[in-house]
């Protein structure tokens, strides 16, 4: 199998990004992540890159002038690494419209919600105000619409009486970190992509709400 070159980029702890290094280890898989890029200095997403042996960047938003030129230095930077996918894991930051168009079909997000529930932030805790009785997470394609992109795989977590948003997180970010490695490996591996008619995996197209994981 040809390698999958990705670029993962990150703002913060990067537990997904150690999900995905950890899955690569183990899984017979193409995918390589050539460089971990993060907006923020001080992110420790940069150390496990580092850790393993992976390249790393910093592109501090704050020295730009505005979006556009952030966004037009990421693609440079991101480019320089040649990936076929680029996978957003904790990238707090809006991407423009010419950036997502950029890399349209081959950007991942992911989303602690079962998207179309609750886009943007306080997930946790607007699904216990909510009174839901499930949550989850969802990896979708991204598109110009802010965490609505046609979506790839969902999973579902019970939500307990006692949950406070702190142990509903946790419970969450455990299926996360099984759900991303596995979204791309699907894409590494030639199974997963986007067409007009959606997300195509295996040459299926995806119900909307993706491929769907319940406990
Ligand atoms: C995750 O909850 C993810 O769903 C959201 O940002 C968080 C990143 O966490 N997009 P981590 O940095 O991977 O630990």
């Amino acid at each position: 199998m040809v390698d999958c070159n990705v670029v993962v980029l990150i703002s913060g702890s990067g537990s997904n990004l150690q999900a995905l290094i950890d899955s690569i280890a183990t899984a017979d898989s193409p995918a390589r992540i050539r460089a971990v890029i993060s907006n923020r200095a001080d992110a420790y997403g940069l150390e496990r890159a580092k850790q393993a042996g992976i390249a790393t960047l910093v592109l501090d938003h704050k020295q730009f002038d505005g979006r556009e030129a952030f966004d037009a230095a990421l693609v440079e930077a991101i480019d320089g690494f040649d990936p076929q996918l680029v996978v957003l894991a904790g990238f707090m930051r809006i991407l423009s419209g010419g950036f997502v168009r950029h890399y349209e079909g081959r950007l991942l997000n992911i989303h602690p919600s079962l998207l179309p529930k609750y886009k943007g932030l306080h997930t946790h805790q607007r699904a216990l105000e909510a009174g839901d009785s499930e949550h989850g997470c969802s990896v979708h394609f991204v598109t110009e619409e802010l965490d609505g992109g046609p979506l790839v795989v969902q999973a579902v977590v019970p939500v307990k009486s006692d949950d406070t948003p702190d142990t509903l997180a946790q419970r969450v970010h455990a299926e996360e970190h099984r759900i991303y490695p596995l979204a791309m490996h699907w894409f590494a591996a030639g199974r997963l992509r986007l067409d007009s008619s959606g997300t195509v995996l295996d040459g299926q197209t995806l119900p909307a709400s993706g491929h769907l994981i319940r406990p």
